[in-house]
């Protein structure tokens, strides 16, 4: 008598050692498979039906990890929580059955097939504009970081302004780093967190045009805030962010990447750009507007409409450059919301105030929406959206996912 074959299972795993812990996988996965703690992302094997959604909008490839296991041997996710690198295909044993959505011999292929489907706008990462660049992306890996050597760092926000926001002037030398303005590029803390380990990676978008933060030079800018808090305003000192904020002109730092597929900007003439942002979530607003500036002689591009929220001027990065700015080429909108003796101000307040200019902008198929900042800014921006289109006959729950669709509206919020 033969003992009943077991079945393999292609279980999908995240490389720890890739990962740069950007959230995205989880906020994609449709079944709430992937989760993590402060030290790993990991799939749960009973829960992941392969969808392959999650594949595409991963920035490094790390969601990309693939082992095959028996089905009764699948690793947990107690012992994926510990990993600091991925376990090795084990040997398997002959008279094994392939599982159900297995497809063992042509996963890669068919992974990238499903993956593009599944971004075309059915929720998920939206597409990039039709006339946005080409991106490159994972140039740089953490076995290989770029050194960038800091030419700047700035202080943006006022000397007496209760956050230390800085702009952060990374050149790159004889090192081929190419960024769109959107991108983001991941920063290598040195030393070791907690567990002795090397700190993960940080990501950061890019405050600069893509040919420089100077024309003609091999450098680039990032918006970096001060973390001296966590999310519950008790004191924790960010990693990343000190040791940014506290660079020296001739330090040098380990950079990788460039990540992003999706957050691009457009490039015809005629596209306009309606930015809404908080804080920090200015740096790809500033680089896609200093691009238009650098541009508009020769004619790239259309309307520009900013709404930008900050506790007040002093705290808002970029204040200085932006407010001389003229009318005609961006119609800036500035909301503050802890400015003594003035009611509180919120991006989403001014958009309403301004609904039917901003209804305008959203019927012309021509108009790329950004929303750039803090995470609670989206629901109030969506509720704001959704006001000011029924007040002026448009809908935008229809609207919406058609935007997405054609890669007309980008969000990221953190
Ligand atoms: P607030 O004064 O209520 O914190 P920060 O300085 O913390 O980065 O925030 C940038 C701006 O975003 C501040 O003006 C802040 O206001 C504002 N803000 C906070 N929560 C929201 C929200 N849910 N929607 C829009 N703006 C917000």
């Amino acid at each position: 008598m033969t003992a009943a074959p077991a079945t393999i299972l292609r279980q999908h795993l995240i490389d720890p050692e890739i990962c740069i812990r950007c959230n995205t996988c989880e906020e994609t996965c449709p079944v709430d498979a992937i989760s993590h703690d402060s030290r790993n992302y990991v799939v749960d094997a009973a829960k992941c039906n392969l969808c392959y959604d999650c594949i595409s909008p991963c920035p490094t490839g790390s969601i990309d990890s693939w082992r095959n296991m028996p089905a009764d041997r699948a690793y947990p996710i107690a012992e994926q929580l510990l990993w600091d690198s991925l376990p090795a295909q084990i040997a398997l044993d002959q008279g094994t059955e392939v599982g159900a959505g297995d497809t063992a011999t042509d996963l890669p292929d068919d992974v990238e097939r499903i993956a593009a489907a599944s971004t075309a706008g059915q929720g998920g990462t939206a597409p990039p504009p039709w006339s946005a660049a080409h991106p490159y992306i994972n140039l740089y890996g953490i076995h290989a970081p770029a050194v960038a050597t800091v030419s700047g760092n700035f202080r943006l926000t006022a000397a007496d302004a209760s956050s230390d926001i800085r702009h952060i002037v990374l050149d790159f030398g004889n090192a081929s780093f190419p960024v769109l303005e959107g991108q983001t590029i991941g920063i290598l803390p040195p030393g070791l967190d907690a567990n002795g380990k090397p700190h993960h990676v940080r990501l950061y978008s890019v405050a600069s045009p893509r040919d420089g933060e100077r024309p003609k030079y091999n450098n680039l800018s990032l918006t970096v805030k001060r973390v001296t808090e966590d999310h519950e305003g008790k004191a924790a000192q960010g990693v990343a962010s000190n040791y940014l904020c506290d660079l020296k002109k001739g330090d040098k730092v380990n950079v990788v990447g460039p990540y992003g597929t999706s957050f691009l900007m457009p490039n015809h003439p005629g596209s306009n750009l309606l930015m809404i942002c908080t804080g920090t979530g200015s740096a790809p607003m500033r680089a896609m507007t200093e691009r238009r500036r650098r541009k508009a002689a020769a004619g790239e591009g259309g309307k520009l409409m900013l709404f930008f929220g900050a506790r007040s001027p002093g705290e808002l990065p970029y204040f200085g450059p932006l407010t001389k700015l003229p009318g005609e080429f961006i119609d800036m909108n500035l909301a503050f919301s802890r400015v003594p003796g003035e009611p509180k101000h919120y991006v989403q307040d001014l958009l309403r105030e301004r609904g039917a200019d901003v209804a305008r902008l959203l019927q012309d198929d021509n108009t790329y929406v950004y929303l750039c900042g803090l995470k609670g800014m989206e629901k109030g921006v969506e509720e704001a959206f959704t006001a000011l289109c029924q007040a002026n006959n448009l809908n935008w729950n229809a609207l919406r996912p058609q935007m997405l669709q054609q890669g007309r509206y980008h969000v990221e919020t953190y």
